[in-house]
């Protein structure tokens, strides 16, 4: 992905999210150089991996195959087995119609996927193989709003405002915003993760873009932190 086209997502995001009334931390808003005169306060920013987070999945084409994500809280998987830690993660996801999230599980990630509003989401699920394929013949079952529901293999789960599913480790899941409705705002809770290391793809999607440094970042994004607050 250009950065110039990032800069222009992250730009209709914050007019989307304004419109919503959904407001992200101040650090949403720093500068490259807000972030250098923080730097030696933002390690656990950069640990937890929270912030932008735009993703084309490699495919070249974000309108098609993409996302939009803001990480609003996270721990690392440390915490896990660590006594009173934050085991909890939390992101703000904006998803067009028509615009898919290719078919991925998590390893260790149990996420509930919300309808926050807008247009409808549609989430299509499959159980894995124990070799990380698609099992195309069992049923899937998954908890929405505290109601069991079953769909066969390849089903498509309408998610309508208000409504979530809760997704657990291995499920395979992919989602797009159901054409002929508007974007959709969705949250997403879960258990924290590292999308460096917890995210499969079956198609072999990447999980974050190569970006081409064509301007200047608007905001950094997460896999920005490495780059950027090194030098
Ligand atoms: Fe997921």
């Amino acid at each position: 992905m250009e950065r110039s086209e990032i800069n222009e997502i992250i730009d209709r995001a914050k007019s989307f999210l304004e419109k919503r009334q959904f407001f992200l931390p101040a650090f949403a808003h720093w500068s490259l150089e807000d972030w250098v005169a923080n730097v030696t306060d933002v390690r656990g920013i950069v640990e937890q991996q929270l912030g932008w987070d735009i993703t084309d999945f490699g495919s070249g084409d974000f309108a098609s195959v993409g996302l939009f994500l803001f990480t609003l809280r996270n721990g690392t998987d440390a915490n896990l087995t660590t006594p009173n830690a934050k085991v909890y993660a939390e992101k703000i996801l904006i998803v067009e119609p028509g615009q898919v999230t290719p078919t991925h599980f998590h390893f260790l990630k149990m996420e509930d996927i919300i309808n926050r509003g807008g247009g409808v989401l549609e989430v299509q699920l499959w159980n894995s193989t124990d070799s990380n394929g698609v099992d195309t013949e069992s049923s899937v079952e998954v908890v929405c709003d505290g109601i069991l529901k079953r769909l066969p293999a390849g089903g498509i789960l309408p998610l309508n405002p208000g409504d979530s599913v809760c997704l657990p480790p291995r499920l395979l899941h992919k989602f797009w915003g159901k054409p002929g409705t508007g974007t959709v705002l969705v949250g997403e809770v879960s258990k924290v993760n590292d999308d460096r290391t917890d995210n499969f793809f079956p198609e072999g999607a990447g999980r974050f873009p190569v970006i081409e440094e064509n301007v200047p970042p608007l905001h950094l994004l997460i896999p920005d932190y490495a780059t950027y607050l090194s030098r």
